[in-house]
């Protein structure tokens, strides 16, 4: 038997379910989240133990220290087999060659990071180094919990699209310093050979104008020399909100663009919507809003003037009709009836449990209604049945061809 990349299959029975333990849990996989939990608090003692380790008082305990250490280290290097085993199962197909996959899964920086958290257990017992100078690379496990913030995702996904950018404002910071820290070793050089005598010496007073940090150990003397810095130090302001501004400007796109792929997906699954073309979906996806309603929140009120449709996503709402009221599911919409007809809400609807809903304002429900006549005609007849059904009897609304009435 041979695997994807022409060599034997060595994927162990149950590979998929360690996955599933190691990985899933950013699926959300009940085994992977419970084996992520456990690895975060592994993470948090271990660098907690090697913190206060470092405190003179608590030395004398360092037996105790040690066998913590070699805990958390076993656990670490457990983890880091473990995923280096799975990986060939990856979801996304990233690594599927037993061993240049394996190879490659090794090079990623998380896999680095959890080698590394486990490395330094390893080089104090086999070597004569100090574990104190080990303690860097002991802290370097925390880097392990970036894993589980998706926050973090969307900052590294910013930093790589505004690579660009950001490389050519740290370009010019770049030239700025060398430029400033080449002219004031020209004016101070003779002055203050210790701060100035070199353009090398010069630039720590340069990084320090140019952050605007201004540790004030190195000022410059001259009148030239002090000119210098009053236009260093208001050149760097704009230096230092360039970065800025392109990291706000990129997370503002990032979220834009997540929640139109969030709320694409969404409307994909309204089955009225299901069978329409992709494009279609991202036009009418620009018109919803995302909406929450609490558990025993009315979402609408009878009697009311209706201000937009909704489309249920998640959760379950009543039409309160007497004398019983009627449940409504996902893929369900309601509160047509008011904007096709122009009249006040015909009922109460309240969230039986917490709902994701999507909402269409009223005007952006007309201008829908004229675009798509087919959809306009489904939506007019279920609310024709609705208003005929009355008191007691649901009117489904999943299919826009199959109207059902229990
Ligand atoms: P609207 O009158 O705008 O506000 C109340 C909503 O309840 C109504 O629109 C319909 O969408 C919904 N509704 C009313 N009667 C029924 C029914 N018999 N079955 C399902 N939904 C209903």
């Amino acid at each position: 038997m041979t695997d994807a990349g022409g060599s034997p299959s060595v994927q162990p029975v149950g590979s998929k379910a360690l996955y599933a333990m190691v990985e899933g849990g950013r699926y959300g996989a009940p085994t992977g989240r419970a084996f992520d939990i456990f690895v975060a608090l592994v993470v948090v003692f271990s660098v907690g133990m090697a913190v206060i380790g470092t405190d003179a008082r608590l030395t004398r305990h360092l037996d105790v220290f040690r066998v913590f250490e070699a805990g958390c280290a076993f656990v670490f290097a457990f983890e880091y087999f473990l995923r280096l085993a799975v990986c060939n199962e990856d979801r996304q197909g990233r690594y599927p060659h037993w061993f240049w996959g394996r190879l490659r899964y090794a090079m990623t920086p998380m896999a680095i990071v959890d080698l590394i958290a486990f490395l330094p257990w390893v080089i104090g017992e086999f070597t004569t180094i100090d574990s104190d100078k080990l303690l860097v690379m002991r802290c370097i496990a925390l880097f392990k919990l970036l894993r589980y913030s998706q926050a973090f995702e969307t900052i590294s996904h910013v930093v790589r699209n505004e690579r660009r950018l950001l490389g050519a404002a740290f370009l010019l910071m770049a030239i700025l310093l060398v430029m400033i820290s080449a002219m004031a070793y020209v004016v101070e050089r003779r002055l203050q050979p210790e701060g100035f005598g070199s353009v090398l010496r010069a630039m720590w007073w340069g990084i320090g104008t140019l952050t605007n940090t201004g540790y004030g150990d190195v000022v410059p003397d001259t009148t030239a020399g002090k000119l210098l810095a009053v236009f260093a130090m208001i050149v760097s302001l704009g230096m230092i909100a360039l970065p800025v501004a392109i990291i706000a400007n990129g997370f503002a796109e990032e979220t834009r663009r997540r929640n139109f792929v969030v709320t694409w997906q969404l409307v994909a699954n309204v089955p009225i919507f299901s069978h329409l073309p992709a494009s279609r979906i991202a036009e009418i996806s620009a018109m919803l809003e995302s909406h929450v309603a609490s558990r025993g929140e009315a979402i609408l009120v009878k009697g009311e003037r209706g201000d937009g449709m909704y489309f249920l996503v998640d959760g379950e709402v009543e039409v309160m009709l007497e004398p019983e009221p009627v449940r409504l599911y996902p893929g369900d919409y309601f509160g047509e009836i008011a904007l096709l007809f122009d009249r006040p809400r015909s009922a109460t609807v309240v969230a039986r449990r917490f709902s994701q809903l999507l909402k269409l304002r009223v005007d952006n429900f007309r201008r829908l209604m004229e675009q798509d006549k087919e959809l306009a005609e489904s939506i007019r007849q279920v609310a024709t049945r609705r208003l005929a059904a009355g008191a007691g009897r649901r009117v489904g609304s999943r299919s826009d061809r199959k109207v059902e009435i229990d």
